[in-house]
């Protein structure tokens, strides 16, 4: 497949260009997925995924199916080598946000209600089971016996990483804001590691294994997108608290609302910063205590 090369003058432009085609790229793959479950959860499918829109509040940014396909053509590939393994991420990260809107309380994605706000809670459950089933036939089906099986694996393995990190995230509502069992920042680096790092692990490492990356090479991809995704985690919890959710078709608050105990909240009671506690104003865990 020959594919059109990414052209820009700023880093912005680049990764806007890279992230376009990494889309036009999947999306034929993604729909194909939707369409399989049937009229019924495959239009509900079709609402989640906005392919009307052209807009990247609405249809997603594309960024894991970016990272593996600029990792297959960083080790000398093909960008179609990655593929499988855009699509694959594509669609467990479609079901993590499905599913992550009915755990965090949450009615706006991508600039439109949520699907468990929109078709219930059932469907939302339902959907979200179905495209993590369709990310491993595609692996399995398309990327080749070998490749596409270990690239499984690994996507097994992420996901693993990716629930036990929410349900970290989901316990530290539990826990005092302030005190000796306060959430730390060690603690709250391995818990975004996990649930947002692990994935963009996958996408660099999955990549560039299908491109032909040897082991070792693939492991440096996993860190490569661990870190970034750790990043990209603290720029989501900053965005949940001051983003605009026009720009980021989210909303905001929610973070604070349910106790989570998200990075700038740790950083600035850590720093005893006077005006920390106002916030608190909005927030009502589940079941910890509120601080004094
Ligand atoms: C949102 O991910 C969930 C987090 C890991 C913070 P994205 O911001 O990549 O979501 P879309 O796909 O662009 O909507
Ligand atoms: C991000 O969860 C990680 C997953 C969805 C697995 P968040 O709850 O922090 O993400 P947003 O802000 O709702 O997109
Ligand atoms: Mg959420
Ligand atoms: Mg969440």
């Amino acid at each position: 497949m020959t594919t059109p090369p990414v052209t820009a003058n700023t880093d912005h432009e680049l990764l806007a260009s890279a992230s376009r085609r990494a889309r036009e790229l999947t999306e034929p793959l993604l729909r194909d997925a939707v369409a399989r479950l049937g009229p019924s959860l495959g239009a509900i499918g079709s609402y989640h995924f906005r392919w009307h829109s052209r807009d990247p509040a609405a249809t997603g940014k594309a960024i894991r199916p970016t990272m593996a396909v600029l990792a297959a053509e960083a080790v000398g590939g093909e960008p179609s080598a990655a593929l499988p393994a855009a699509a694959a991420v594509e669609l467990v990260h479609n079901f993590s946000l499905i599913h992550d809107d009915l755990i965090d309380g949450d009615v706006l994605r991508r600039g439109q209600p949520a699907v468990w706000k929109e078709h219930g809670v059932p469907a939302a459950i339902l959907l979200g089971d179905a495209l993590q089933s369709e990310a491993f036939a595609i692996l399995l089906g398309q990327g080749g016996a070998h490749a596409g099986a270990a690239v499984a694996a690994r996507l097994a393995a992420s996901m693993r990483e990716v629930v036990v990190g929410q349900v970290e995230d989901i316990r530290f509502t539990e826990r005092p804001w302030t005190g000796e069992l306060a959430v730390d920042v060690a603690e709250y680096q391995a818990m975004a590691e996990a649930k947002t790092g692990a994935l963009l692990g996958f996408s660099a490492s999955a990549g560039a294994l299908l491109a032909g990356a040897d082991a070792a090479t693939a492991e440096c991809f996993d860190r490569l997108g661990r870190s970034l995704g750790l990043a990209f985690q603290c720029t989501d919890d900053v965005l949940g608290i001051w983003g605009d959710p026009a720009a980021t078709g989210k909303p905001v608050l929610g973070d604070l609302r349910e106790g989570k105990k998200t990075l700038p909240i740790i950083a600035a009671l850590a720093r005893k910063a006077p005006r920390a506690s106002a916030w608190f104003r909005w927030s009502a865990p589940r079941r910890g205590p509120k601080p004094t």
